[in-house]
């Protein structure tokens, strides 16, 4: 058995290094700077104390994307020099977001234990390759991101830390073969696992959702199914759910192939990147060949992220989240027993408030960021959250959950076209198109502004909130833009107390609230790693059912027109149009 020595490496602070809305993300070749990684790992591990790391099982996986095999090496290393117990790695380094909450939580060793907290090694939706994106970021024994009392001391560490513990004659693990390796340390017996990346979340899946009634609707020759994966770890799950146990087509895999750079792509699900996935489904200005699916969907690179779609139709993250809770407690057995509450972040539509309202629900607005749900649930507060940055997810687990989601919308395929599927199919369209005519709909737009000067970005917000001192002015604006457009009634920056621990986060994006329900919001993203984000919310609600079948963006054309004017958009980022509309 290999015994490995432990050494303290004197070492200096890098700029920089505080933990974002999700982690640390910087470029490849930052990262690679000696000590860079280290440093931030011996930060986390300070952040946690000695005392919670002694003897700790940490999770060290991710998405795959170019340097995390070289990364799941060193905080290895580093974790058996700080005194962790053992190390499980998914096998190849893989492991979706959503899988590494449910190992947290669900996994249990072949020796009985149970693991305390994880890195997490992706940036997401960011491009990856050596000329792109990594990121890291740490779980806690709920199964969610660390929370900000934590992330705060580990950026306090980085600017401070003189000295990280790693053991450097610890051999490289070989990651591509299960089965434990046992070394021996100042401490006594230190493990690395490697396990298969799928099974654990497999299984969750299977005791939440009825697998005998999606898979009747996925063998169903009336339906019709494509999986994009973007080349991101979502991949290493589609095929053992959706084909394995569930009966698709192999065939209706795309891009299922988890690759370290995505496959030169940007591996984020949306209308824009999701080029291919796009073009089967019949929309877009691309040529489809053939009949469109009847249902497809894409994940991000950590799977996390969702995006549904029927035949030449879109579902907007907003109202997907609002149609699975209104159907949840028929078509979902995890949730028969009703739902303990919803829960939506600021910017996502309000179609969630108003099927919590009809159905008599608790109902939270909180800021961006998963990490905000988690509280909630660990209260019992919540069962089923959203987001317009197409993330959805239950508390089964403490991170939203891609394929979850896709595994919702089927069940309600499989239990609206119950005893039904040999008539006329009951497609996504239909099921949102009733969603509308019951609730309302939310017309709902979102403008992205990638890599903007950081200093227009901030004068453009700080010109916005210093605009809301005065409503008469505002309003003077918006009437000469549109007199179509109703009266801005408040304006503010939101802040959100926390129910359960009372913390308050407080400039969490600039409101702009209308007369009529439609609202305009700013925000600066917290996920780019490169200049800044500037991403705009444009919501109007449309109760008349007459009226709830327009296009979306002829609908919302007034308020565009209001919101672009109303910010100085294009003086201030010399931007005529957006990088990204969804
Ligand atoms: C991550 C978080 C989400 C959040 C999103 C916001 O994906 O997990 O909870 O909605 O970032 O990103 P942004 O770029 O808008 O800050
Ligand atoms: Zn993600």
């Amino acid at each position: 058995m290999v015994v490995f020595k432990v050494s303290r490496v004197q070492t200096s602070p890098f700029d920089g290094q505080k933990p974002g809305t999700s982690g640390l993300r910087k470029k490849v070749k930052v990262f690679v700077q000696p000590n860079y990684l280290h440093n931030f790992v011996q930060a986390t591990f300070n952040a946690l104390t000695a005392e919670k790391v002694r003897g700790a099982t940490l999770v060290v996986s991710g998405d795959g994307r170019y340097f995390s095999k070289d990364a799941i090496q060193i905080i290895t290393k580093m974790a058996a020099a700080n005194g962790v117990r053992r190390v499980w790695v998914g096998q190849n380094g893989l492991l979706s977001t959503p899988a590494v909450s449910c190992v947290i939580r669900e996994r249990v060793g072949p020796d009985g234990s149970k693991a305390t907290g994880a890195f997490i090694l992706t940036a997401s939706h960011n491009p990856g390759g050596p000329h792109e994106d990594f990121g890291i970021k740490y779980n806690m024994e709920n199964g969610g991101p660390a929370p900000e009392g934590i992330t705060d001391k580990i950026y306090k560490n980085t600017t401070t830390i003189t000295e990280y513990l790693i053991a450097e004659d610890l051999p490289d693990v070989d990651i591509s073969a299960l089965g434990v390796t046992n070394f021996t340390g100042p401490e006594g017996p230190f493990d690395v696992e490697v396990f298969d990346s799928a099974t654990d979340y497999v299984k969750l899946m299977k005791s939440i959702f009825d697998f005998e009634s999606i898979r009747k609707l996925l063998t169903s020759p009336k339906f019709s199914f494509c999986y994009d994966a973007l080349h991101g770890v979502a991949g290493a799950y589609a095929k053992r759910i959706f084909v394995d146990e569930l009966g698709a087509q192999e065939n209706s895999l795309l891009n299922c192939v988890p690759k370290e750079d995505f496959g030169g792509g940007h591996p984020d699900p949306n209308l824009t990147y999701a080029k291919e996935l796009v073009a089967r489904m019949g929309l877009g200005n691309s040529e489809t060949q053939g009949e469109p699916p009847e249902f497809g969907a894409a994940a991000d690179g950590d799977a996390d992220r969702n995006m549904i779609l029927g035949k030449r139709f879109f579902v907007t993250p907003s109202d997907s989240v609002a149609i699975i809770a209104a159907n949840a407690v028929e078509a979902i057995p995890y949730f028969s027993a009703g739902l303990k509450g919803v829960a939506r972040s600021m910017p996502t539509s309000a179609a969630l408030d108003v099927a919590a309202k009809h159905l008599n629900l608790k109902f939270f607005e909180v800021p961006t960021g998963w990490k905000f749900f988690g509280n909630l649930m660990d209260a019992g507060l919540c069962s089923i959250c959203g987001e317009e940055s197409f993330g959805t997810g239950s508390d089964h687990i403490r991170e939203k959950d891609g394929i979850w989601a896709v595994l919702a919308w089927l069940s309600i395929l499989a239990y609206k076209n119950k005893d039904k599927l040999q008539d006329k199919l009951v497609t996504v369209e239909d099921i949102v198109r009733n969603h509308w005519a019951t609730y309302g709909r939310h017309y709902y737009t979102r403008y992205d502004y990638e890599n903007v000067d950081a200093g227009a970005a901030k004068e453009l917000m700080a010109y916005l909130v210093k605009l809301q001192s005065s409503l008469p002015e505002v309003n003077k604006i918006v009437k000469g833009v549109r007199s179509d457009v109703s009266n801005v009634v408040n304006a503010d920056e939101f802040e959100y107390k926390d129910p359960v621990d009372g913390s308050i986060s407080s400039h969490q994006g600039i409101r702009y609230l209308f007369e009529d329900g439609s609202r305009l919001i700013f925000r600066l993203s917290g996920t780019g790693s490169e200049g800044a984000t500037i991403r705009l919310y444009i919501e109007q609600y449309e109760k008349d059912p007459s009226k709830t079948g327009r296009l979306s963006h002829e609908a919302l054309a007034p308020l565009v027109d209001v919101a672009l004017k109303l910010s100085k958009m294009q003086e201030y980022t010399g931007r005529s149009a957006p990088t990204v509309i969804t």
